[in-house]
């Protein structure tokens, strides 16, 4: 499963990064707002300095929701650097744009799936990446997991060829259960990337380690 971190923010891509697992960059309008990037310059900005900091692939969002503006904003991001990967929203025209893109080589993460008929659609247009948002969906009272799993299976008999990128990933619970049912990648905050680490035990036993290191040392 591809390790992908959900965030806009430059020091935290860099610390996952860092870490050595790191296999690219998912961001969208309200993560690069969080970050206080403003103007559509310093959006532009900001990815080429997400791509320059991890080389590995990097879901820029479009904002435009009917074709000829998908498309059009889809090229200029495209061209901002070869592992942009346009990010098209889960609408009708979002499809037709997916399939355009699919068709001019232009890699494409179809965005804001909560369904299996949504995710089929998406695969059928072409779509490299399709983005279940795990979280909300558990926000509904539903089961995200449910979905990836059902999606894993459709994709697996009828030989689909997009990957399933688990997205609205809340707690490193969400990445074992991803990476239990299949999908591909998960897209997480550094939270739930660094709360894999942790286990008391591995802490206690560390810290017996150590002190009995001393007695030798
Ligand atoms: O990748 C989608 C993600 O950013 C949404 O996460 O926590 O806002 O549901 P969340």
């Amino acid at each position: 499963m591809k390790f992908f971190i959900d965030t806009a923010n430059l020091a935290q891509i860099k610390e996952a990064n860092d870490l050595g697992i790191l296999d690219g960059v998912t961001t969208n309008p309200s993560l690069m707002a969080k970050e206080g990037i403003q103007g559509k310059d310093a959006v532009m900005k900001h990815y080429v300095d997400i791509c320059n900091l991890v080389d590995g692939d990097i879901s820029a969002e479009v904002i435009a929701t009917d074709f000829d503006g998908i498309v059009a904003e889809g090229k200029v991001l495209a061209a901002l650097h070869k592992n942009i990967i346009v990010k098209v929203p889960m609408i009708k025209d979002g499809i037709k744009a997916i399939k355009y893109f699919t068709d001019n080589g232009i890699k494409t993460n179809c965005t804001l799936i909560f369904s299996a008929g949504q995710a089929i659609l998406a695969a059928k247009a072409g779509a490299t990446y399709v983005s279940p948002f795990l979280g909300r969906i558990d926000d509904m009272g539903m089961d995200g997991i449910d979905l990836i799993q059902q999606i894993r299976h459709i994709y697996d008999i009828q030989g689909f060829q997009s990957e399933i990128l688990a997205a609205s990933i809340r707690n490193p619970l969400h990445i074992i259960k991803c990476a239990e049912v299949g999908a591909d990648v998960c897209t997480c905050p550094l939270d739930s990337i660094l709360g894999l680490l942790k286990h008391p035990l591995t802490d206690i036993g560390l810290a017996k380690f150590l002190d009995d290191a001393k007695k030798f040392a």
